[in-house]
């Protein structure tokens, strides 16, 4: 089992591979990564006394997929970072094969969280859809994000409808008229991915109280869903697996969004609107929000996602994926946008201001920057952000286009009428690009062997640049 007396007794053996992590180039410097092995999605967000709490799913021993623990990263500033020993391990019966995600709710002086105890069967063979796993609901609590209370099992598949195959999973809590509501990710007998909600008032008793279906084919499974309410826009959040592209539409494995829904909570009735996709790069998954005291709503994504076929070279050193960096969301006529958050202006060192014209002149010397981008008007370019990667606006669509950094991806592009503007975050091997004031974003690792990189406008354009050389977090390692 791997509790914390094994994670204890294996820490110094796996030296080695925090060793290993310092040596890698594709290090990020502004985002959070595992200190060693594996990553994947953002968990139990929340902010308590002015600390905000970073959990994530973390294999600390393995570069790929493997059994799942909560890693920890806590902050005040969002630029001073402190990891932390990893909040939850999988010691008990009912999540014996992985703390699955989850989130947290902070209620009176307490942070609630609900997550997925994972369970997989090995004394025969499985399906592992309908037989061969189990998905439980467990709570805890915390004062302060890091002691906790026992783990209390509040619900089993045997609690769910019966309709339900035995993925059900990653609970979030939303708060409405003293009612909280859970959502859980889900997939039916007939492999229709939906949204299962409960009902409580008082955060231990939960009460089936309706699934939630798009009325036309969306995917076999629906992961990570999230309810959250901006402005008096309520949105449904979740990551819909088993959906064809269609144009630019769901070009990933996998797809990440969100509905816009209006539900009517006294009658339960609800009307989904469009699903909207949240990113249109490669590496973008199992998005998580919630509101910090400052009552912004901030999102984080696992800049990754699963089953994609490429191999990131970061194995070779030991870790592998991160997060996105932190993102507010913004409502504007019952669409979202992401902004990058404020906070991070405060890594910016010397600035570039120019017309695009004389940018050309200027050698990029380090790779992690930001780069605002104004276009006078709407027109066609052609921006080079690595030596081998391209962002190129032609025939009304937006690709950005990989070469060997990639590691296998290629392109991906916008159906897209006019740009006007263009913000990029480019860490050491990641770009992260806000189209439009952040009505689209393009989020992909890349990975390059030298940091000194070619970053110009190969076309002419008329507009201006803001460019910053970007400082990197400060971390207390463990
Ligand atoms: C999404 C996901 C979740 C699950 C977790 C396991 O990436 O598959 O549904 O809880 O990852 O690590």
């Amino acid at each position: 089992m791997f509790d914390y007396e094994y994670y204890k007794q294996n820490y110094n053996a796996y030296s080695y591979m925090r060793d290993n992590v310092r040596k890698d180039n594709n290090r990020l410097r502004y985002h959070l990564m595992p200190p060693t092995g594996w990553l994947n999605d953002p968990n139990g967000l929340c902010q308590k006394d002015g600390t905000y709490h970073i959990y994530f799913q973390f294999s600390p021993f393995s570069s790929s997929w493997d059994i799942k623990l909560w890693g920890h990263y806590t902050t005040k500033d969002m630029i001073n970072f402190k990891e932390e020993e990893p909040f939850l391990f999988p010691d008990i019966d009912f999540d014996r094969d992985g703390v699955y995600s989850g989130s947290a709710f902070v209620k009176d002086n307490n942070i609630n969280y609900f997550y997925t105890g994972n369970v997989k069967l090995k004394d025969k063979q499985y399906d592992y859809i309908n037989e061969g796993r189990e998905q439980n609901i467990i709570h805890i609590s915390s004062k302060d994000g890091i002691f906790k209370t026992n783990k209390k099992l509040i619900m089993t598949n045997n609690d769910f409808p019966k309709n339900m195959t035995k993925h059900v999973r990653d609970p979030k809590i939303y708060f409405e008229d003293d009612i909280y509501y859970m959502s859980l990710g889900a997939r039916d007998k007939e492999n229709r991915g939906c949204i299962i909600l409960y009902k409580s008032i008082d955060l231990e008793n939960f009460k089936y109280y309706n699934t939630i279906y798009t009325d036309y084919d969306f995917g076999y499974m629906w992961e990570c869903p999230d309810i959250f309410k901006i402005n008096n826009n309520l949105f449904l959040l979740c990551c819909p697996q088993g959906v064809e592209q269609q144009g630019d539409k769901y070009q990933n494995i996998y797809q990440n969004g969100y509905f816009k829904i209006d539900y009517d909570f006294i009658k339960n009735e609800y009307n989904l609107g469009d699903f909207v996709e949240f990113d249109k790069g490669f590496d973008f998954y199992a998005t998580q929000t919630f509101q910090d005291e400052k009552g912004r709503r901030i999102l984080y994504a696992w800049m990754g996602i699963p089953d994609a076929d490429y191999t990131n070279p970061t194995t070779k050193y030991n870790w592998q994926h991160s997060l996105t960096m932190p993102r507010q969301l913004i409502e504007k006529d019952g669409r979202l946008y992401q902004k990058p958050l404020d906070e991070l202006k405060s890594l910016r060192k010397d600035e570039i201001k120019c017309s695009i014209n004389k940018f050309k002149n200027i050698k990029i010397e380090d790779i992690c920057f930001e780069m605002n981008i104004e276009f006078l008007y709407n027109q066609e370019f052609n921006l080079q952000i690595r030596d081998d990667v391209f962002l190129i606006y032609k025939n009304n669509l937006l690709t950005l286009s990989l070469g060997k950094s990639g590691y296998g991806r290629d392109k991906r592009y916008i159906d897209i009428k006019y740009v006007k503007d263009i913000t990029i975050f480019s860490d050491t091997s990641s770009l992260e690009i806000f189209i439009n004031d952040g009505e689209y974003t393009m989020t992909t690792r890349v990975y390059s062997i030298d940091l000194k990189q070619q970053v110009k406008f190969l076309s002419e354009n008329k507009g201006n640049i803001l460019f910053y050389y970007l400082d990197g977090y400060n971390i207390e390692w463990r």
